[in-house]
């Protein structure tokens, strides 16, 4: 580190702008949002017209020849044009300077930003490489809640009830520590923030013990398909609870220091109960812990979400649902197959290949069978024989096109298509185990040829 990085409180404070270009005109929004009164000297006021009517009441312009007499009550001073007399100027006054783009002449510089209202992160790199910097600050927005500066607000106005409540210093790092990153947090997060304060005051009285679940989706396979909320809980979690389906590539994202619990089900293997996970949920949140279960695909599609969302509620712990991409959307982006068409799909129906009693379950295979809709099938690639003969019965016309993606957005992925009533010969003899995705309907015949060309195990079989 060569330079101190530092938040100064400028709110009310003059500080001096040279210039009237781009760059004059951010950093006077810079510093107009951080409560700062610029005082832009220019040759000409063209500046004005490029502000809007707030900053333009907030900034004061003047000349640039008035430059010694503003440097009298300004506690910085930026300078954003070609302008050696200016920083001779400055320098002599003993005002603190920075120059644009020009980081061997400055005194401070000015770091890329993340603002959440109380919560701002600067990142620096001296000066020297801002365009590497600005690349560090979108990963970091990505990362960061977008409510965290309302949860800093909310601490910040608690601040002296919980000082006088906690008198301990350890006592109130424990509660903000609680408080930050459990239950409160998740509410702000979520928006509630009369719930984050509530429960805020209740952890006053002491550690209620109860952490949250998180039931997440971790989407397809693909770690790039995760949604932003999911990549955060999962590396804020204690404990996750994670499905077979959870793709090595994502456990790799979870927190090292973090317990990794597989409670997947193997086709026809239930390795742990359904109400075993429910306990094993319910036990780990008790224990105050950051609880994340992590599903494959979608919690809600296909997932048993629902299941586990009631019997952790019914503990009396809160539990919060984080969608995932569904495999039928994973799988058919991945394969270039529009799931609708006007011209070919007007409706998509997801349904399970596989009945809770085994075969295939009871569906309404007349209404599935009509022209014009695709059905994507989950969990069919045992009873894919079955299904097709089912449809075929029904009506749907035998050369209806069909896909099976298998392991789809991961790097084995294989796409076969061929005609339905081909459809056990096409798994069979590609050797399908799953888990796959079956797409049935006319928009199975239109693969983009991009995604064809990009697929090293690509089969058209008929
Ligand atoms: C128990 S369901 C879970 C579905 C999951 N909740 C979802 O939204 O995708 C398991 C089935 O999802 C499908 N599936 C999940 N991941 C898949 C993938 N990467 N490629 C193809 N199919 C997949 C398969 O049909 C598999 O048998």
């Amino acid at each position: 580190m060569r330079q101190f990085p530092a938040f100064f409180n400028l709110t009310g404070q003059r500080v001096v702008v040279v210039g009237s270009g781009d760059e004059a005109v951010r950093k006077v929004r810079l510093l107009v949002t951080a409560g700062a009164v610029p005082v832009i000297l220019v040759r000409s006021t063209v500046i004005l017209k490029r502000l809007t009517d707030t900053e333009r009441r907030r900034v004061i312009v003047q000349p640039v020849w008035r430059l010694d007499e503003a440097l009298k009550t300004a506690r910085l001073a930026i300078v954003a044009e070609d302008n050696p007399g200016a920083i001779a100027r400055i320098r002599a006054a003993g005002v603190p300077l920075n120059v644009v783009d020009r980081p061997e002449l400055c005194d401070f510089t000015v770091p890329s930003i993340v603002d959440r209202g109380e919560v701002v992160v600067a990142i620096g790199t001296d000066g020297n490489a801002p365009v590497l910097a600005k690349a560090i600050r979108a990963k970091i927005e990505a990362l960061l809640p977008r409510r965290i500066g309302e949860l800093a607000a909310l601490a910040g106005r608690l601040r002296g009830v919980v000082k006088a409540a906690l008198p301990d210093f350890a006592d109130r790092r424990r509660f903000w520590e609680r408080a930050l990153t459990g239950r409160a947090a998740e509410l702000a997060y979520a928006g509630d923030l009369a719930g984050a304060e509530a429960e805020m005051r209740a952890g006053l009285a002491g550690p209620g013990g109860e952490g949250v679940v998180h039931i997440v989706g971790a989407g397809p396979g693909d770690p790039e398909l995760l949604t932003l909320k999911a990549l955060r809980l999962i590396q804020e979690a204690d404990i996750v609870y994670h499905d077979r389906l959870v793709s090595s590539l994502i456990l790799d994202l979870i927190r090292r220091d973090a317990e990794r619990v597989p409670v997947g089900k193997a086709k026809g293997h239930h390795s742990v109960s359904q109400d075993e996970i429910h306990e094993l949920l319910i036990a780990s949140a008790r224990e105050g812990k950051r609880v994340v279960r992590l599903k494959g695909g979608d919690p809600f599609v296909f997932g048993r979400g629902g299941e586990e969302m009631d019997a952790v509620e019914a503990a009396g712990i809160a539990a919060f649902i984080v969608p995932g991409i569904s495999s039928a959307l994973g799988c058919a982006a991945s394969a270039g197959i529009p799931l609708t068409h006007r011209d070919h799909a007007q409706s998509l129906t997801l349904v399970t290949g596989h009945a809770k009693e085994g075969g295939v379950p009871d569906l309404d295979w007349t209404a599935l069978a009509k022209r014009g809709q695709t059905v994507a099938v989950y969990m069919g690639v045992g009873t894919a024989a079955m299904i097709a003969d089912r449809l075929i019965e029904a009506g749907r016309a035998p050369e209806t096109p069909v896909a099976v993606i298998e392991n789809g957005t991961l790097d084995n992925e294989v796409t076969v298509t061929g005609l339905l009533e081909n459809l056990p010969h096409l798994i069979e003899d590609h050797g399908i185990r799953g888990p796959a995705l079956l797409i049935i309907g006319e928009v199975a015949g239109l693969r983009s040829r991009s995604a064809a060309a990009l697929l090293p195990n690509e089969v058209v079989a008929a």
